[in-house]
């Protein structure tokens, strides 16, 4: 699976700034604000794609990207190289097995990955492991247009849409769940508010509740 995505990634990779660089845009820079990065936060950004939000980061701040595809983080280590980011640290790695300790981030963003993943309750198990506890986890996602008829458009196209790498049709409140986050502050962005910009604390104490 995540070689189809490797494949259809690479082959988006030149022309993805063009497809979703401005239809996007509000959904970043709004994603940035509620994110309120602190000078000493240590950030993640899974699937950071060809590096969009990178240049909305405070230059004093720690961030690393990672990304799947060689081909979406060469885009991204040429808008590092353009912007003089030094700040950012990108590496090619899958958001379902992280290299990284437990504990280690202050906040982590998932922008566009979650529908695209194969097992998105295992990559957000992931995800809080890398996350400190009491950390904050900002997921942004496709979540579809507020009319029955195109909804049920959606449905239908759903599986065309996992095939073509643009992520699949779930219900993203009800994964939460399961992975015991409790959103915190919720925000509808980009055009026709067709997605949702959710913020969830890393509070494991949750999981000894259930
Ligand atoms: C729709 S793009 C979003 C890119 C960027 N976050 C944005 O908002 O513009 C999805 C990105 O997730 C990456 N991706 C998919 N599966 C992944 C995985 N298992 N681990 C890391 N990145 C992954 C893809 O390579 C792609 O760059």
């Amino acid at each position: 699976m995540n070689s189809h995505i490797k494949k259809i990634y690479s082959f988006y990779a030149s022309i993805y700034d063009i497809l979703f660089g401005k239809i996007f845009e509000h959904g970043r820079h709004t994603a940035l604000k509620m994110m309120d990065i602190k000078p000493n936060d240590i950030i993640l950004e899974v699937g950071v794609g060809t590096g969009l939000s990178l240049p909305l980061y405070p230059k004093g701040t720690n961030i690393i990207g990672i990304d799947l595809s060689a081909e979406m983080l060469l885009k991204a280590k040429a808008k590092k190289m353009k912007h003089t980011l030094n700040n950012v640290h990108l590496s090619t790695m899958d958001a379902s097995l992280m290299a990284f300790r437990n504990n280690t981030f202050h906040k982590v963003i998932a922008s566009h990955v979650i529908t695209v993943v194969p097992d998105p309750l295992h990559t957000l198990n992931e995800i809080k492991r890398v996350c400190k506890k009491d950390g904050d986890i900002f997921i942004l996602n496709y979540a579809g247009i507020d009319n029955q008829f195109v909804s049920q458009f959606e449905k239908i196209i759903s599986p065309l849409r996992d095939k073509l790498g643009l992520g699949k049709h779930f219900d993203l409140e009800i994964l939460l769940k399961q992975a015991h986050l409790t959103i915190i502050n919720k925000h509808h962005v980009n055009i026709f508010n067709a997605c949702q910009l959710i913020q969830c604390k890393n509070d494991t104490s949750s999981e000894n509740i259930q």
